[in-house]
């Protein structure tokens, strides 16, 4: 078995972005610029968003941080949206989620332009998506399909199976390996809690992502020997040994899988740092387009 390194894949990804991005400003007089909206203090949510701002700041992109308190009302959360919808500084827009309980997602995701919409969750996006037309894919799924394609696995003609159907992961990363062209031409099968033993179809796999947010989701006698198993699960298990009282697990059990597969993902360094990468591009990709 041998580890694909996001952590590396991503920086070669992001010197690519920084020249594009020096380039950018060179020709437009400006930076690309990213707002970053945080409602809230959710511990995940805020180490992410400090992660996705720094890294905006290593490749050479603006980024306009907003914090908003947990209790901000659903008119001020839009009308904060509808105002950088506008801002001719601000190329692409991220509302970090989950949003505090309360507030509607779905309309906050809707009133971005999806123009600015660099988080690729937009319908419109999603929709462009799904029919083959260029659009902004959603950082994670297509942060997955660059780390398999710059690993040397091509998806075309393989069975990847999905573990998981959410909107931002399982669903559009179903979409894009299954499409004609770059990163597609697999044979999708997508798996949910409504599949009936999980196990008979992750076996079938050539590749296997698992985006079910369950550590050991995917364990012993679950792979077949030979997959390319990429976990993109993020999980905090309580473990005292750790200075912050906790430790993150993917959701694939790694002592069991790893031997058996042939390129595995860890947790941490595997998918995340591809997933901000690809926010960066992202920006990049929008600010391009409006300037
Ligand atoms: N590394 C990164 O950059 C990154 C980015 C995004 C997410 N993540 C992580 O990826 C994981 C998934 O995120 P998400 O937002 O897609 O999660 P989500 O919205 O909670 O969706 C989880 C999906 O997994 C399915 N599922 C859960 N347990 C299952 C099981 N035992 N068997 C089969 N299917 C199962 C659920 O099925 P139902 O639809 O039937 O409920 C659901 O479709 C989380 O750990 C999250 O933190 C990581």
């Amino acid at each position: 078995m041998t580890l694909i390194d996001g952590k590396k894949i991503a920086a070669e990804i992001r010197a690519e972005i920084a020249a594009g991005a020096a380039a950018f400003r060179e020709r437009t007089g400006r930076a690309p610029g990213l707002a970053v909206v945080l409602a809230g203090e959710n511990p995940a949510s805020v180490s992410y968003v400090t992660a996705k701002e720094r890294a905006c700041a290593e490749a050479g992109i603006r980024s306009f941080p907003v914090r908003l308190p947990a209790d901000v009302p659903q008119e001020t959360l839009l009308a904060e949206v509808a105002r950088l919808d506008v801002d001719p500084e601000v190329d692409g827009i991220l509302v970090q989620l989950p949003l505090p309980k309360g507030l509607d997602e779905q309309a906050v995701i809707r009133a971005i332009a999806p123009e600015k919409d660099v988080d690729g969750f937009h319908p419109v996006s999603l929709g462009r998506l799904l029919v083959g037309l260029d659009t902004f894919v959603p950082c994670t799924p297509a942060g997955i399909v660059e780390l398999l394609l710059r690993s040397g696995v091509d998806p075309a003609g393989k069975h990847a199976v999905v573990v998981g159907r959410s909107n931002i992961v399982g669903k559009p990363l179903a979409a894009l390996l299954s499409r004609k062209g770059r990163g597609g031409n697999a044979t999708v099968t997508l798996c949910h809690t409504a599949t009936p033993d999980l196990g008979a179809f992750t076996r079938e796999a050539d590749i296997l992502v698992v985006a079910a947010g369950r550590p050991g989701t995917v364990g012993a006698g679950m792979v077949k020997p030979g997959a390319v198993v990429i976990d993109v699960g993020v999980n905090r298990v309580p473990d005292a040994t750790k200075p912050r009282g906790y430790r993150l697990v993917g959701d694939v059990d790694h002592e069991a899988v790893d031997p058996v597969a042939s390129l595995v993902t860890p947790v941490p360094g595997g998918v995340g740092p591809m997933t901000i990468t690809m926010l960066l591009a992202n920006t990049l990709k929008a600010a391009r387009a409006r300037a």
